[in-house]
């Protein structure tokens, strides 16, 4: 199988197994308890919060919120940070992950003002734009990606928070750094947010673990109520191994970025290119200066995707269409449709996303099979 969905998920890196594997055994006390069993864990979820901060450079690792999932970071950013402070509006991009697209549209039933920003024929949200929609709403939740996950553009957060925090000085901004969190600086020095989103599975860690950055004093409102873990702000029993695992990933991620970035760079160029220069008539949807390093959405002119899926698929390639963390079935991508894409075209492209066990000779190799696949068609 060559899996080029690491968009969707990554493999485990051995040194997130590793470390998790005490807490799948011996070591698997309730981190809340008060004797010696539960305090060896929550040792560890502590230290994991030390070293949780020190590489997103938090000012104190009580910044950190471990959680059950990307969706959830989300959850509890937008909802939480909107219901902590009555009547707050807030402000998306029009091309967020679903997890705060529809945490926004939560927010709008209970009768919140909802503005979403446009973008760009290449995804990118105008910093002007938000700042005027933050300033025209009082101090909104503001929440705006790091990196789309379907079309791979990097957004000029930092700007964006500077124009939000001189138009409303009261915003509170919260960045989605899902998938940027492996290859791009997400530290809370390059954003600026107040609150940041990372999720373990997309850089090589366990599933069902994440964690949101809470810059001190921002209130949250807790989305999960009960016995009042992480200060009360994310209830329910640590996901001690997922913790550890997450925190190992992203050590391993975060101190080999320049490595990752060449490695995998590379064989996404390579796949790009070849794939674009063979097949002709493949059109990339956003120039590479502006997209993250593993990602590739192509459109393969007058080919259906969802046939060409199929093809890859059976042989033994794993791309996606439209977003893979929705239901299994491909609908015209809400991302697509903000860029400005007609629906026959968007129907015609795949993404191939690359990830930490790639290379070079990955790369090529992966372009010759699909180049072969996509000739059948044809
Ligand atoms: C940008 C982005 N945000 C949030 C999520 C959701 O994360 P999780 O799968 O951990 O719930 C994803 C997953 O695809 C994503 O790509």
């Amino acid at each position: 199988m060559r899996y080029l969905d690491h968009a969707a998920t990554t493999p485990m890196r051995p040194a997130a197994r590793e470390a998790m594997a005490p807490y799948l055994g011996t070591v698997f006390g309730n981190p809340s308890g008060i004797h010696a069993v539960s305090r060896r864990a929550k040792n560890a979820v502590e230290e994991a919060r030390e070293r949780a901060a020190a590489l997103l450079g938090a000012a104190k690792p009580l910044e950190i919120v471990f959680t059950g999932g990307g969706t959830e970071a989300d959850n509890l950013a937008v909802v939480g940070a909107g219901i902590a402070r009555s009547g707050r509006g807030v402000v998306i991009s029009a091309i967020e992950h679903a997890a705060v697209a529809e945490s926004a549209r939560f927010l709008g039933r209970l009768g919140r003002d909802v503005r979403v920003v446009g973008v760009d024929a290449v995804g990118r949200v105008a910093p002007d734009a938000v700042a005027e929609a933050a300033g025209e709403l009082g101090d909104p939740i503001v929440s705006v990606m790091t990196a789309n996950n379907e079309i791979g553009t990097i957004e000029p957060v930092a700007e964006i928070v500077a124009a939000v925090r001189e138009a409303a000085p009261e915003a509170i901004v919260h960045s989605d750094a899902v998938q940027a969190a492996v290859s791009e600086d997400v530290s809370v020095r390059a954003l600026g947010a107040d609150l940041i989103s990372v999720a373990a599975h997309k850089l090589g860690g366990p599933k069902g673990v994440g964690l949101l950055y809470v810059r001190d004093g921002v209130e949250l409102e807790p989305v999960l109520h009960g016995g009042g873990q992480e200060l009360g702000r994310r209830s329910g029993t640590h996901d001690v191994a997922g913790i550890v695992g997450m925190v190992a990933a992203m050590e391993e991620a975060m101190s080999d970025r320049d490595g990752f970035r060449r490695r995998v760079g590379a064989a996404r160029d390579i796949f790009e290119r070849t794939v674009v220069d063979r097949l002709g008539e493949v059109v990339v949807t956003v120039p590479a200066e502006v997209r993250l390093v593993q990602h590739c959405h192509l459109r393969f002119v007058g080919i259906d995707a969802e046939t060409l899926l199929v093809k890859l698929d059976m042989a033994g390639i794993a791309a996606a269409a439209g977003s893979a963390c929705q239901s299994g079935a491909i609908e015209t991508s809400h991302v697509l449709r903000a860029i400005g894409m007609e629906a026959t075209a968007a129907g015609e492209c795949v993404r191939f996303t690359f990830g930490w066990p790639d290379d070079e000779a990955a790369g090529r190799s992966a372009a010759d099979a699909v180049v072969a696949v996509v000739e059948t068609l044809r």
